[in-house]
């Protein structure tokens, strides 16, 4: 059940090439910030759950901005998975992976992106049904050069690499085989949000969004 679903969301993800990464401090923002991205054309968002607002901003945008697919990130136990599921989350993603998640999300109703950076960590999930994996932190791990070593060995394995990404290197990842789209906090400065500076927001999305394949 989960194979398919995480095969499903590698697909979605292809189609969209880029999940913003959001870090709310506050619902309102969080809805206004979906809204923003979705005008500009970015309509699956990352919300991670690193702040109090963030569970009832992944409600509120699913429920205010429904054109928007909107998931968990940061994920790191299978009880904050149920509360993001419960909350409305579209998919789970997680820095990494470990069993307890793997064993919790064979009976999710909703896909799981875990995390890898090394061929070990790779291979053990592909084994375990991910073909979709996410590659964190990205630049920090080897980059585009890390994850164009991969896609002859481990082919078959795709990656959706975070941490680090901006406009500048997208591209270089963008242009691997192996890679379905990047994700990142670039497409949201926080400067942006403070000011609620929100057309700015969506001028950065159009941007993003135009890093789209052609093919
Ligand atoms: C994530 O959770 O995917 C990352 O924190 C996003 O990393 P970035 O802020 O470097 O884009």
């Amino acid at each position: 059940m989960q194979s398919e679903l995480n095969r499903a969301l590698g697909d979605t993800l292809y189609r969209a090439a880029v999940v913003p990464v959001l870090t709310l401090e506050t619902v309102e923002d969080g809805v206004e910030i979906a809204r923003a991205l979705a005008r500009g054309g970015l309509d699956l968002i990352e919300v991670t759950l690193r702040t109090p607002a963030a569970l009832e901003a992944i409600r509120q945008i699913r429920l205010q901005v429904p054109q928007v697919r909107v998931g968990a990130g940061t994920v790191l136990d299978p009880e904050q998975a149920q509360q993001a599921m419960a909350a409305g989350a579209r998919f789970i993603v997680s820095p990494g992976m470990t069993p307890r998640l793997i064993e919790a999300a064979q009976v999710w109703p909703v896909p799981f992106l875990p995390g890898a950076v090394t061929a070990s960590e790779a291979m053990a999930l592909s084994d375990l049904g991910y073909a979709c994996l996410k590659f964190f932190p990205a630049e920090a791990a080897g980059g585009a050069a890390a994850l164009k070593a991969f896609s002859a060995p481990l082919a078959g394995i795709t990656f959706c690499p975070t941490g680090g990404v901006d406009l500048d290197n997208a591209r270089d990842y963008l242009a691997l085989p192996n890679v379905v789209a990047v994700g990142g906090s670039w497409v949201v400065p926080r400067k942006l949000v403070v000011d609620q500076q929100w057309p700015a927001i969506t001028a950065l999305a159009e941007q993003a969004a135009g890093l789209r394949r052609r093919h």
